[in-house]
């Protein structure tokens, strides 16, 4: 077993998934975890099951409860050690709320409003479901990223896909501003966007983002899957006129999306992609691409199922990520209401 995490001298590392669907997909899976799995290894890393993100749309708290586990389960049985990188819930450090408070303090409402995610999910749900916590959301996750902000000279680095680019930049620009109001606090973090595998796309729909509040589930390709469902799902990929397997974005964004999941999952450039599947036509692709993910998912669904059977077990892991990620966050918090001018509680 390693030192714990939060000891460590290594950069340190924080991203968050949202535990709101029965499965990952496939755009969280090599937009998001591939990389927390392959950054535990070279940094101090924290990821979180952001459970609290997960009630600002209507939600069922016995399916919440259900998904938040599926979730963790998921990061581990992708490859998350427990004993190299710390993986907790959310809600069980009550310091990223608390933070987020603050940090809402010094966000402007029109900054707030001019969120994409925010204006496409309140335009979806329409007025009367979009709720202040909907609103609030960038600056809960800011609260999230900066608690581990490692303090003087340290680096803090977020693994995310695309989506999340203005989120992060909301983030630093919050840093930023309470450094400047209370202090050198927060390090600034910065965004680490993996090139290929940021954007997945819809499989019916290859200009959409690949989303859980996708509206066709032929689209999305998720994680849990069953091998059968899955092969289907792309052999009726939506792909474009013509029959040769080549990336072009503008022209092919359908064959282009297949060929940005097979690169990224045999961590190939395009081009080879393009040598080897040339003159064989899109049946053929589809074919292999399908057992590719297949292949992949195949071992990460049983690992799933195992640890599901004993929640338990599992409960123990989480709670012994909680321990390690609060302690980090109760430090942080500490010099947080100092800076701000809260009164230290008398022991
Ligand atoms: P969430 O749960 O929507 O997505 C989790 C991660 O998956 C990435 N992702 C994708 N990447 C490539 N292609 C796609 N189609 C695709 N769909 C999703 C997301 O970019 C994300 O990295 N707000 C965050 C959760 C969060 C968070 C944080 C992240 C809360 N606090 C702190 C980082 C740091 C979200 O909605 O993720």
């Amino acid at each position: 077993m390693s030192e714990t995490p939060s000891g460590s001298t290594l950069p340190r590392v924080l991203s968050g998934i949202q535990p709101t669907g029965d499965s990952f997909h496939l755009g969280n899976y090599l937009g998001a975890v591939r990389q927390w799995v392959a950054m535990q290894e070279t940094h101090d890393a924290f990821y979180c099951v952001v459970d609290l993100h997960a009630i600002t749309v209507e939600h069922d708290p016995r399916a919440l409860r259900r998904r938040s586990r599926v979730a963790a389960a998921q990061c581990l049985a992708m490859g998350l050690d427990q004993d190299v990188s710390t993986l907790f819930v959310q809600s069980h450090v009550p310091e990223h709320a608390e933070l987020a408070w603050v940090l809402g303090c010094l966000t402007g409402f029109g900054e707030a409003g001019r969120m994409t995610q925010f204006k496409d999910k309140s335009t979806k749900y329409g007025s009367s479901a979009t709720t202040v916590g909907l609103f609030t959301y960038p600056v809960l996750m800011a609260a999230d990223i900066l608690l581990y902000t490692p303090g003087h000279g340290g680096a803090l680095e977020v693994p995310v896909g695309e989506d999340q680019r203005q989120h992060l930049e909301l983030t630093r620009t919050l840093a930023q501003r309470f450094n400047h109001r209370f202090g050198e606090t927060f390090a600034v973090p910065e965004a680490f966007i993996p090139k290929d595998a940021a954007k997945i796309t819809d499989l019916q729909e290859p200009t959409a983002k690949m989303s859980k509040s996708s509206s066709s589930p032929q689209g999305i390709v998720e994680v849990l899957e069953e091998p059968g469902p899955l092969r289907k799902k792309f052999m009726r990929a939506v792909t474009d006129t013509g029959s040769d397997v080549r990336y072009d974005e503008t022209e092919k964004p359908g064959i282009s999306n297949l060929v940005r999941i097979y690169a990224s999952l045999e961590g190939i450039s395009y081009d080879e992609v393009e040598r080897k599947y040339a003159g064989s036509g899109y049946g053929t692709f589809k074919k292999d691409l399908a057992a590719l993910v297949a292949d992949t998912f195949t071992p990460i669904r049983e690992r799933t199922h195992r640890l599901l059977a004993d929640e338990e077990q599992l409960d123990r892991l989480l709670a012994v990520g909680a321990e390690r990620a609060g302690a980090v966050a109760a430090r942080t918090m500490e010099v947080v209401r100092d800076r701000v001018g809260f009164v230290a509680r008398g022991r």
